[in-house]
């Protein structure tokens, strides 16, 4: 049987072997979710670099500069990290060059992966139905927040891992440990995620709307997976 595991933070991948794994990658506030949503809308490729100055010298080469730090788009950039930015018929065909807190770092630490896909709520069945079709194990790469474990990118990994119990085993208890914490709450993610602490920086922003967004599940069927290893396109 294939085997499924849980990065709980970017921070845990030296302990994974990537090599031989396909890698989901998931931010689910919110930079997953805005690269699902902008490439399920018609953007044409994303660039997810790390640093700020990386993504500034690809604005100077022509490409859309879009991205945040501490949940605020950075200064000078067109877009910021919400996934209603992303979803904009002026962005149909262009590239994106994206920076993140936490989302582009920790694709770009899973670069070791054998293929890395991008997943958020907005594409779960998709990204299962994707796992499912092919021979290799996987690992989801939950981006946490500066190093540290996060509660909505676990949940992803329990939705993810319950979808696809029947064809994938874990091997530690990470995936045990987020498919009970899914199920727990499913019911309400909304509800549940109240107390996290990304819920209540984002409250603070004002972009309580991303966040239901965020927890809305299959909203869009594609799998944006990375190409040459630093572009995102439609798979
Ligand atoms: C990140 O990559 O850290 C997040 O997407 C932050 C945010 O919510 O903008």
């Amino acid at each position: 049987m294939k085997k499924i595991d849980i990065c709980l933070t970017p921070n845990l991948l030296p302990l994974y072997e990537l090599s031989d794994r396909i890698v989901v990658v998931v931010d689910v506030l919110r930079a997953t979710s805005s690269i699902t949503a902008g490439i399920a809308t018609g953007v044409k490729s994303i660039f997810p670099v790390a640093e700020v100055a990386a993504c500034q010298a690809l604005q100077a080469q022509g490409y859309i500069a879009a991205g945040e730090r501490d949940g605020k788009m950075v200064a000078g950039f067109s877009l910021g990290n919400s996934p209603f930015d992303y979803m904009n018929e002026a962005l149909q065909g262009k590239s994106i060059a994206m920076t993140t807190t936490n989302g582009t770092l920790a694709i770009d630490k899973s670069k070791a992966a054998k293929e890395i896909i991008i997943g958020s709520f907005l594409n779960l069945t998709a990204i299962a139905t994707y796992l499912e079709n092919q021979e290799y194990d996987v690992l989801i790469v939950c981006s946490g927040w500066k190093g540290k474990f996060n509660l909505e990118d676990t949940l992803f990994a329990g939705a993810l891992v319950e979808k696809l119990q029947d064809s994938f085993e874990y091997e530690c208890d990470s995936g045990l440990a987020a498919l009970c914490l899914y199920q727990t709450a499913k019911g309400d993610l909304m509800t549940f995620m109240k107390n996290s602490s990304h819920f209540r920086r984002l409250k603070h922003l004002d972009v309580v709307d991303d966040i239901a967004f965020c927890l809305s599940i299959d909203h869009f069927s594609v799998v944006p997976y990375v190409i040459n290893g630093n572009e995102i396109v439609k798979k």
